[in-house]
């Protein structure tokens, strides 16, 4: 009987130091281009060559009229500003953390111009 008590505390106490491991869900790390004009490596990014591209070849077989926000051309600026995107704080834009987090595995380097575009401001240019 004894025995069966000390298997028991031996793999309970198993589990337990196990439980202490856990995956840190680990928010993708996107780079920024530069967002200040006065920065000599400033290029300004342009919601309608560069980032609307991108909507249209990844996002927009979803996100159309039946799915918010509705990303199709001459649409999305509105149903993101300012609802999905707040201008000049992509870390509180719900489209960046949402891309961030990994939502349909976006590649980093559009992640990056769609960070760059909110923090130079959100313009509809
Ligand atoms: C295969 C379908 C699909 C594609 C492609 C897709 N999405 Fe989504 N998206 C969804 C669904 C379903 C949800 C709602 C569930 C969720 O929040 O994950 C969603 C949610 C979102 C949300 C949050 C909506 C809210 O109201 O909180 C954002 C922002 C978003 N998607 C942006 C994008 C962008 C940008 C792209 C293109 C890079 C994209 N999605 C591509 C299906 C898709």
């Amino acid at each position: 009987m004894k025995k069966i008590f000390q298997i028991l505390i031996i793999v309970c106490g198993g589990l337990l130091m196990n439980s202490c491991y856990y995956d840190e869900l680990q928010e993708k790390i996107i780079p920024e281009l530069p967002t200040d004009p006065d920065d000599p490596d400033y290029v300004e990014i342009l919601f309608g060559t560069d980032i609307q591209p991108i909507f249209t070849a990844s996002c927009i077989g979803c996100h159309n009229a039946s799915r918010n926000p509705d990303l199709r051309e001459g649409y999305a600026y509105s149903s993101l500003v300012p609802e999905y995107v707040i201008a000049n704080d992509a870390a509180s834009s719900r489209l960046y953390n949402k891309l961030a987090g990994g939502h349909q595995n976006l590649a980093t380097d559009k992640i990056t111009l769609i960070k760059t575009w909110i923090n130079q401001g959100a313009k509809n240019n």
